[in-house]
C-alpha cells in the first residue's frame, strides 16, 4: 500500500501546516510512541499500555502511523478476524471482518482532520483487500460516551449496530459500529442441468 497524503481539509488548518502528512506503516521503533498515546488517549477505558502491544504482538494485526514533518501524530490498528456470521442453516459463512481496533491523535494535532484522513486509510485499506480477504465489514467498538468518536465515524459511513457489546473496564458501554463491505462472492450452487455460455 502506497503512502497517502493527508489534503489540507480548511483554510485555517492549511495555514497552521498541520495536514501535510503521510500515513505510513508503523515499524518497530514507533512501538513505544504508539503504545504511550494508546494509553494516554484511552486511559479512561482501561490500561492500553498492556492492550496494545499484546494486539500488535499478533500477525493478523497491522498499525499506521500518520507523520508530519518527521513527527508522529496519530495511528490506527487494524486487525482482521475470523467473521462470527452463522448461516441459519448449515455451516458458519466463511467471512472475515476488518475490525478498527484502535484510532488516536496527538491532543495537540487534534480538530485538523487527521483522524478523519486516518479513518478514510483504514477504510480504503479494508476496501480494497475486501474481496481477496473476504472481509464482510469494518467494525470497531468506542465507548457510549465517546460523542467525538461516533460522529466522527458516522460522518465517515459508519451505522450502529444494536445489541449489547459489554463494558470496557472504566464501565463505559461499548457502541459496535460497522462500515460494510462488498460481500464475499459466494461458491455457485452446482446445479443439474445448468449450462454456461
Ligand atoms: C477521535 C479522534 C481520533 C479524532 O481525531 P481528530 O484529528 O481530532 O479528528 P478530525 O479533526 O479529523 O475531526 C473528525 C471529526 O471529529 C469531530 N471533532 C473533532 N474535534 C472535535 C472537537 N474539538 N469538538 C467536537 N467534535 C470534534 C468532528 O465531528 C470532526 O468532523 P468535522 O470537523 O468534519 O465535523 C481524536 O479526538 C482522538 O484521538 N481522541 C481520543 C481517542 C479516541 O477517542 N479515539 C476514537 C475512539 S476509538
Amino acid at each position: 500500500m502506497l503512502p497517502s497524503r493527508v489534503a489540507p481539509r480548511s483554510a485555517d488548518a492549511e495555514v497552521a501546516g498541520a495536514l501535510d502528512a503521510v500515513i505510513r506503516r508503523a515499524t518497530a521503533r514507533d512501538l513505544p510512541w504508539l503504545v504511550d498515546l494508546g494509553a494516554r488517549a484511552f486511559a479512561a477505558l482501561g490500561d492500553y499500555s498492556d492492550i496494545l502491544p499484546a494486539w500488535l504482538a499478533q500477525d493478523n494485526v497491522s498499525a499506521w502511523v500518520a507523520d508530519h514533518d518527521g513527527e508522529r501524530r496519530g495511528f490506527t490498528v487494524v486487525g482482521i478476524f475470523v467473521g462470527d456470521t452463522i448461516a441459519p442453516e448449515g455451516p458458519p459463512v466463511d467471512e472475515n471482518v476488518a475490525d478498527l481496533l484502535a484510532l488516536a491523535v496527538e491532543p495537540a494535532w487534534q480538530s485538523r482532520g487527521l483522524g478523519r484522513r486516518l479513518l478514510g486509510h483504514a477504510v480504503g485499506m479494508a476496501s480494497a483487500s475486501a474481496r481477496t480477504a473476504r472481509l464482510r465489514e469494518l467494525r470497531l467498538c468506542v465507548a457510549d460516551d465517546n460523542f467525538i468518536g461516533q460522529r466522527l465515524y458516522r460522518t465517515s459511513g459508519f451505522e450502529r449496530v444494536v445489541g449489547d457489546f459489554g463494558a470496557y473496564p472504566g464501565g463505559q458501554r461499548a457502541v459496535r459500529m460497522v462500515f460494510p463491505l462488498a460481500p464475499a462472492p459466494m461458491p455457485a450452487p452446482a446445479l443439474a442441468g445448468a449450462t454456461t455460455r
